[in-house]
């Protein structure tokens, strides 16, 4: 499938029945599965991940973060909360909307992240940090390399991005298949090998700081800091 039909699939996908799938399983509610559950643990850990290691460091307070594909905001928010300025952006104009409304509940005025419905290599400005949190997976090699290329131009100190490993295939393949239910099977999983995107990375001029992998049982993301 030709990389533009990957983001036109994607859009609808995430505007449609996806929005509904994943508006619940990045949620807290007890509408979802046990595969939709161990998914959301996953994905937690992946959340909890990127906001230890920014906590770490001990200068999140007013620091300019730009979430790329941000979702529902589930990264977006606590970074908000925390004090950073987020710029929070996403192909598909119902994930921004739900993620505005999240945010509306539970952040202060000054806190509320500027929102924005964009295709992530539309994006322009310039960020301290820029994030992007299983969002490749959606996207073939030759398109991931150059929206990692793309995120690196807006990124002055750091680039973090996660993605599914190729290294096991095979299982996150079958097991994806049936995240994607009825017409949405269409929306094809794409899984990169470290190696490859460590590579990409390299070119735009970064080098690895952190790595940290979230396994669960239905969910596999590899989280790259990169710095420069
Ligand atoms: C699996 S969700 C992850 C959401 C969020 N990053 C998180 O971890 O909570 C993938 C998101 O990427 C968005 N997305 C896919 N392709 C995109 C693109 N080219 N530009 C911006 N967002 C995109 C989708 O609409 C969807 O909201």
């Amino acid at each position: 499938m030709a990389a533009i039909e990957d983001k036109t699939v994607v859009r609808e996908y995430f505007n449609a029945s996806g929005f509904d799938r994943w508006r619940r399983i990045y949620g807290d509610s007890d509408e979802v599965n046990k595969v939709q559950l161990d998914i959301r643990k996953g994905h937690q850990q992946t959340v909890d991940t990127v906001i230890n290691w920014l906590k770490a460091d001990g200068n999140l307070a007013g620091l300019s973060i730009c979430d790329a594909g941000c979702g529902v905001g589930s990264l977006s928010l606590p970074l908000a909360q925390a004090g950073a300025k987020i710029y929070a952006s996403d192909i598909a104009e119902k994930m921004v909307g739900e993620a505005k409304k999240r945010a509306q509940s539970i952040l202060s005025a000054e806190q509320l992240p500027v929102f924005d419905v964009k295709d992530l290599e539309g994006l322009q400005g310039k960020y301290h940090s820029v994030i992007c949190l299983d969002v490749l997976i959606h996207y073939p090699q030759e398109k991931a390399a150059s929206m990692i290329t793309h995120l690196s131009s807006l990124a002055d100190d750091r680039l973090i991005i996660s993605f599914a490993p190729k290294t096991i295939a095979y299982t996150l393949l079958k097991k994806i298949g049936d995240f994607f239910p009825g017409p949405s099977k269409a929306t094809r999983a794409y899984l990169h090998r470290e190696v490859d995107v460590v590579q990409i990375l390299q070119h735009n001029g970064w080098q690895i700081e952190r790595n940290a992998m979230t396994k669960t049982q239905f969910y596999f993301s590899r989280i790259l800091e990169a710095i420069r």
